[in-house]
Formats: structure tokens, sequence, C-alpha cells
């Protein structure tokens, strides 16, 4: 695809020294920072459609009932930073690197705001997790973010189709979020294959197993926005691996 963006996710870097890993990064070429939020929120509040949606996805089987228990309660399994850690990022990085939260939370809504005052730049959250995509994405533009809109491997690439000519970034995950070092599911690439031949001019991302032996898949498919997490920390040297990634995306 033309165009690629390479976001290394910092889920897996030394995160007592978070500032300084992100410094790491962007010397080593990264264009962008996939920042991932996650939380345990109860989901109860979610409401009817909360209810009506998971009950359809009972029905369709892209849920268990097992996993619904979990989502109840939790978006997903494990638990990162908020706003706070955010914002700290963002007073000693200065403006220019570029912020893409990753919301794995139940009821995004509620962090919009507090997001954007962190300095946030783009607010990508889960179709899953909300009851209303098209409020929620009229309130993260009114908060003067980008909008991104992700959905898990369990969810069928229809249910985003309608909100494609509003959001700027779609994100197909290619693993089930939770976790970084997690192996990256192939079977996705037809998501991104469909969205990228519907939506020619479409920010299309990808996050989960991403790295050397898995680019060529993405590219193929026609993503544009690569996170990689693992595979960009745990190298010696970061710089050739985002200049590979990069590479072989743009080719
Ligand atoms: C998974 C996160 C990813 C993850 C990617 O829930 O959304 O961003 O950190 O890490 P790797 O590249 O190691 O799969
Ligand atoms: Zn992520």
């Amino acid at each position: 695809a033309s165009g690629c963006k390479i976001g290394p996710s910092i889920l897996n870097s030394d995160l007592a020294n978070l500032g300084t890993e992100c410094l790491r990064m962007l010397d080593s070429g990264a264009d962008y920072l996939h920042l991932d939020v996650m939380d345990g929120h109860p989901a109860l509040q979610g409401g009817q459609f909360f209810l009506s949606y998971t009950v359809s996805s009972l029905k369709t089987g892209s849920v268990s009932l097992a996993q619904l228990c979990i989502l109840c309660r939790h978006f997903v399994p494990n638990i990162t930073f908020g706003h706070p850690v955010v914002e700290s990022l963002r007073k000693q990085l200065g403006q220019d690197p570029f912020f893409d939260m990753h919301m794995m939370v139940s009821r995004p809504e509620q962090w919009v705001k507090p997001m954007a005052v962190a300095g946030a730049n783009q607010y990508t959250f889960h179709l899953e997790a909300t009851e209303n995509p098209g409020a929620l994405i009229k309130d993260i533009r009114e908060n003067g973010m980008k909008v991104g809109l992700a959905i898990k491997p369990g969810t069928t690439v229809e249910y985003l189709a309608p909100w494609a000519n509003q959001i700027d970034m779609a994100l197909v995950m290619t693993v089930e979020p939770g976790f970084g070092g997690q192996k990256f599911m192939e079977d996705m690439m037809p998501k991104v294959h469909w969205l990228r031949t519907q939506f020619p001019s479409l920010d299309i991302e990808v996050d989960g197993g991403v790295g050397p032996d898995t680019i060529h898949k993405c590219a193929e498919a026609g993503a544009n926005m690569i996170v990689s997490g693992s595979a960009i920390m745990r190298s010696e040297d970061p710089r050739s691996v985002i200049n590979l990634l990069r590479n072989v995306c743009s080719e």
C-alpha cells in the first residue's frame, strides 16, 4: 500500500521507563505511537443495546456464553494505563508525535474528553464496546481527534462497513485483544482486502502479531497502518525492523 506508516505498540516495552521507550521508538523512525489502553469497567451499564448486540452475536456464534460473561465485566482480561499517563507522555515527548489510542475498554464514551485533554490525536474504539457508534464518532470529532474504529477477530467486517465513510481509520485486529506477543491470525486478511477494495482511501490498520514474518500478508491485503509490538521491542535494532516493515508495506 502507498503511504505506509509504522506505529510501535509499547505494551511490551519496559513500562517503568515508558517515556524513554517512546523516545527510543521515535528516534528509531516510528511514524506514530500506538498506545494500548485496557480497563475492567463494568459494562452492565451498557444497557439494552449491549444485550441485544451480544444476543445477536451469540446467535451468529461470534461470541460464546463464556466469552459473554467476561465481556459483561471487562472488555479485555488485562489492564494497562489511562489518560494521566498519556498526559505525562505528551509533556515529555512534545507536540509532534501522533498518539493513536487503542481503547480496549467497555463504555469507550467516558474517556473521549479526558483523552483529548491529555493530548491524544486519534481515538480508536471497539465497535463491540459501544451501543451508539454514530454518537461516539461525532463526540470524538467534536473533541478534535481523529476517529479509529476497531473490530475483534470474531466480528465480521460487514458490521464496520456502515461507518467506514465517517471514520479516519479502520483497525482490523489480527489477535484477540488483551496481550502482546500473540500469534498473527492470517485469516483476518480477507477483511483487510475487502475494506481496501470497498474504501480505497480509508486508512486500514492491522494490530497483533505483525512483524517481519507477517508483514507481507498485511501489505498484500492492503493495510497501510502497521502496528507492531514485540517484533520491534524485542529487537536489538528497532530502526532496521521499522524500515523493513515500512519498505515491505510500501512495495
Ligand atoms: C493487543 C494490542 C496490541 C499488541 C501488539 O491487544 O492491541 O497492540 O500490543 O503487540 P504484538 O505486536 O506483540 O502482537
Ligand atoms: Zn493495540
